[in-house]
């Protein structure tokens, strides 16, 4: 049997998206990877829940702690090499990484933002920021990206994106959830198995 690529999640809050690999992963959707290990860098996440209901090696990361970027990322990657990882997914993870943290993943780091880039996207359109966004500016039509991480927030290759309509009488809320749920947990889970399919492949681009 093929290996599976060792995988890391990133995560701030909630886990929902975690929840939704997770998931992918017990019914079959994902088979190319395998989620070896959970990171927060926010003590007691729910997203820590999850990993240990899950039975997911996880742990925190608190920058100020380390107390510069620099030993907070040299703590994450000295986590990821001891873990064996060769994917990281970004899943509401709020923290910026570095250029020289994205060049030493270079298309090995994946993110989820819920808008369709490039609209709605980049430093401070984060969580219902770019839901409020989006219902000002009065689109019709939002949605999801998975795409690769470099070193411009929300800037990197596009893997999948997915539409999903913005209603009459919308809140941010509201909005939030239905990209969620129409969009987000189905494309995260597909784009991780896109990947880390490729990467079993011996490409290192997807
Ligand atoms: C999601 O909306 C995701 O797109 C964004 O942050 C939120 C995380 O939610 N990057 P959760 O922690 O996965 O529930």
């Amino acid at each position: 049997m093929a290996g599976r690529i060792k995988t890391a999640v990133l995560v701030s809050g909630g886990g929902t998206n975690l929840q939704a690999l997770i998931d992918a992963q017990a019914d079959g959707r994902i088979a190319s990877a395998e989620i070896a290990l959970v990171l927060s860098n926010q003590a007691g996440a729910y997203a820590l829940e999850r990993a240990a209901r899950a039975g997911i090696p996880h742990e925190t990361v608190l920058r100020r702690e380390l107390g510069s970027r620099e030993a907070f990322e040299a703590r994450i990657v000295s986590l990821l090499e001891e873990h064996g990882i060769g994917l990281i997914v970004l899943a509401g993870f709020l923290a910026i990484l570095s250029e020289d943290f994205t060049r030493r993943y270079d298309h090995r780091i994946l993110n989820i933002h819920p808008s369709l880039i490039p609209s709605f996207c980049g430093e401070g359109y984060y969580g219902l920021r770019v839901h409020e966004a989006a219902l000002a500016r009065g689109v019709k039509v939002t949605g999801a990206t998975v795409h690769f991480v470099n070193e411009i927030p929300d800037g990197g290759e596009i893997i999948l994106q997915k539409a999903v309509p913005v209603e009459a009488g919308d809140t941010p809320e509201v909005l939030q959830r239905r990209v969620m749920e129409q969009a987000e947990w189905q494309l995260l889970p597909m784009a991780v198995e896109k990947v880390a399919g490729k990467l079993l492949a011996g490409e290192e681009r997807a």
